[in-house]
Parts: C-alpha cells; sequence; structure tokens
C-alpha cells in the first residue's frame, strides 16, 4: 500500500533513500569508545580466528558483488587470502576446505537455497562458517557457525539496495576485526577506516541530495539497447552492480568490466552513441590506477562512446573526457563503494520506470530463490 511506501513511489525509491539510516544501524553498537570494534556476536573465538589462513566468500547476485568487494578489504588489511565464489558453482568443483578457512556467507533473505548448499558444504569438510545476514532466525545463519546481521530493516523491492549497502559495512566490519585480532601491521590504517566508517552515513546522504541529474540522465536513455560500466579495483564489482540492476530493472543489455580488460575484447563493442558508465577511483591514494582508468576514458570517448563518469568531487582530470559527471564524495578507497554504488541504484530504478517497469516486482525474479 501507499502507507508502507512511505510516501515514495516504490519500496525501492524508499529503500534507497533509507540507506544512511541502515548503514549506521549496521555500525551501531559494534564500535566502542576507544575507536576498536566489538563483534561479541560473532561467536567463533580470536583465538581461532587467529588460525584461519583462507577465508572463502559464497554468496549469489548482488551479496556476491558485496563479497568481491570484501576481498579487497579483507586482503589489504588482514593479508590473509580471500577467494569470492557464486555459490552455485562452488560446492560442485570440490573445493579445498578445512578447520582454517574462514567461510563467509553472504545473504539478505536468509534463505537462497544456493548459498544455503554451499554453507553446508563448508561444515561438512569441517570449516566455519560465518553468515552476514539481514533476516533474524532465517536458515542461513541458523545452520552457521556465527552470524553478523546488517541492520537493514525488511527489504521488499526484489533488486537488494539497502541490504547491499549494509552487507558492505558488516564485510568491512569482520575484515577490520579479523585484523584487530590478528595483530596486524595495518593498526593505524585500521583504526582510522573506523572512523572514516563512523563518517560514511553522511557521504550517501549527500550523494542522495544531488541525484536529480542523474535521473534527468537516465530518462533520456530510455531507448537505448546497451549499457556499458567500467571500474577498477573496488570499482570493478561496483560496475558489475550497476550493471546488474539495469538487467533486473529496465530489461536492459548491461555488463560490467575491468577497465583493463577493455583491450582484451569489450572495446569492440564500443560505437558511436553507447553509454558507457565508467567508476572512477579516487585521484588521491591509488593514484596509478586514476590515471590509468582516465586513460581508459579517452580511449572510449575517442570511439564515439557517451560518457557517464562517476568521479569524486575534487577530480579534475576527468572533466574534460566527460560527458555526463556524476560527482561522488571524496572516501577512502576500500570504501568508495559505500558512495559510488548509488548513483547506479538511481540510474536504474529511473531508467526502469521511463520504460514502463515495475521496479518492486522485476518479470521473472523473485526476492529469495529457495531452489537451486
Ligand atoms: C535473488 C534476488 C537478488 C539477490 C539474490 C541473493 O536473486 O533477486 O536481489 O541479490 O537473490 O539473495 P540473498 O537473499 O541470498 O542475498
Amino acid at each position: 500500500s501507499a502507507a508502507e511506501k512511505g510516501g515514495y513511489a516504490s519500496f525501492m525509491l524508499k529503500e534507497i533513500a533509507e540507506q544512511p539510516k541502515a548503514v549506521a544501524d549496521t555500525l551501531l553498537g559494534r564500535i566502542d569508545a576507544s575507536g576498536s570494534l566489538t563483534l561479541d556476536e560473532v561467536r567463533i573465538s580470536a583465538a581461532e580466528l587467529r588460525e584461519m589462513d583462507k577465508v572463502v566468500i559464497v554468496a549469489c547476485g548482488t551479496a556476491f558483488h558485496a563479497g568481491l568487494i570484501a576481498k579487497y578489504a579483507i586482503e589489504h588489511w588482514t593479508r590473509i587470502p580471500c577467494e569470492v565464489e557464486l555459490a552455485s558453482e562452488f560446492r560442485y568443483r570440490d573445493p579445498i576446505l578445512d578447520q582454517q578457512t574462514l567461510v563467509i556467507a553472504i545473504s539478505q533473505s536468509g534463505e537462497t537455497m544456493d548459498t544455503l548448499m554451499a554453507l553446508r558444504h563448508a561444515r561438512e569438510q569441517g570449516s566455519k562458517v560465518l553468515a552476514i545476514c539481514n533476516t533474524n532466525g532465517s536458515t542461513i545463519p541458523r545452520e552457521s557457525d556465527a552470524v553478523l546481521y546488517t541492520h537493514a530493516g525488511p527489504e521488499v523491492a526484489v533488486a537488494s539496495t539497502k541490504a547491499f549497502l549494509t552487507q558492505l559495512v558488516a564485510c568491512y566490519l569482520v575484515a577490520l576485526y579479523l585484523g584487530q585480532v590478528r595483530g596486524t601491521k595495518w593498526g593505524d590504517e585500521i583504526r582510522a577506516v573506523i572512523r572514516d566508517l563512523a563518517r560514511i552515513g553522511d557521504a550517501v546522504e549527500q550523494v542522495l541530495g544531488t541525484m536529480e541529474p542523474v535521473r534527468e540522465l537516465a530518462r533520456s536513455l530510455a531507448a537505448q539497447d546497451t549499457v556499458l560500466f567500467l571500474g577498477r579495483h573496488v570499482g570493478y564489482p561496483v560496475a558489475l552492480e550497476g550493471a546488474l540492476k539495469l538487467k533486473e530493472l529496465a530489461y536492459m543489455h548491461a555488463e560490467g568490466f575491468a577497465a583493463g580488460e577493455l583491450k582484451h575484447g569489450p572495446i569492440a563493442l564500443i560505437e558511436e552513441g553507447l553509454p558507457v558508465v565508467v567508476v572512477v577511483p579516487s585521484p588521491r591514494g591509488r593514484s596509478v590506477l586514476h590515471d590509468k582508468i582516465v586513460s581508459n576514458i579517452q580511449e572510449i570517448r575517442a570511439r564515439g562512446a557517451r560518457t557517464i563518469v562517476i568521479a569524486e568531487e575534487d577530480d579534475e582530470a576527468v572533466v574534460p573526457y566527460a560527458d555526463h559527471l556524476v560527482r561522488i564524495p571524496a572516501t577512502p578507497t576500500l570504501l568508495q563503494p559505500l558512495v559510488a554504488t548509488v548513483p547506479l541504484q538511481v540510474f536504474a530504478c529511473e531508467l526502469a520506470t521511463a520504460r514502463g517497469n515495475e521496479v518492486d516486482q522485476p518479470r521473472n525474479l523473485a526476492k529469495s530463490v529457495t531452489v537451486e
């Protein structure tokens, strides 16, 4: 009903708007006064966590994209090797698992059959499973050794938005916590990131306040057949998520690529007028990455692409090559997905609406897929 949608035209729009609160709620009570993490609910002991020599993340759909981003954070902050795999592929390839493998199963609903079967397989091999889940008492957390709940609140729209942002927050918390209990040499960086995380909800709010040009742009692209998405580093999974949203909601051909792969194939797809969304990493920090993506934008634009560039507010280098520029607040590189994803959600939602699609209930999809 209209009342349930709180005045928004769809649950999806309502859930997009709720993201700052969802992020804040997921952090609530998990950072103590000294700036350390207290994840008492993660009932895997610090001693056990210190023994882990590998992390394996399993998930499906949007939750899988959260896992892809988590890999960058976990490996950087903890130096523990991390693999990410689609839950539906995982157990069929005889994966290497033992007691020193921490398996993280990410699921909004907690009922996705592929993810459940993957975690059952992991536990049979003696691995410990930590669930990151949004639904209290659902099957995946019940069958796991421990759970870290995301506090996004109920997500009704089939396409995941606020749950995704909270999955990212939970993944960062787990990564930082692993670093904390293992006493990695990144101690100072860990404390700085925890402070940055505590402020990130404001950055998300700021992005939400500047989305009108993105909506306008989306409406102008309603007759397109294809949109491509490019990113590097954590921007690559963000590109995949932007493309998934467009498939789910607008029923358009959309693909995400690692920008460095362009020259190995995808650049052949570029033709006059093709919209290409590029997620640009911060010009500070890993500036090599930034320079490389700026030349990627130049390359595709020279071949006729209509470039839609998502870049930090102080990034001047991209301006000459952006047909459309979407500004996001500056964040540490690893946290950028929390702000960079938001314009892509708004873009997909508006494009779908302009094409006359029902955004909360896309055709052929289910909120939770309880069959394999
Ligand atoms: C379905 C939904 C997706 C979701 C995926 C995983 O395919 O349509 O939006 O990302 O399942 O769901 P889960 O509940 O496990 O996060």
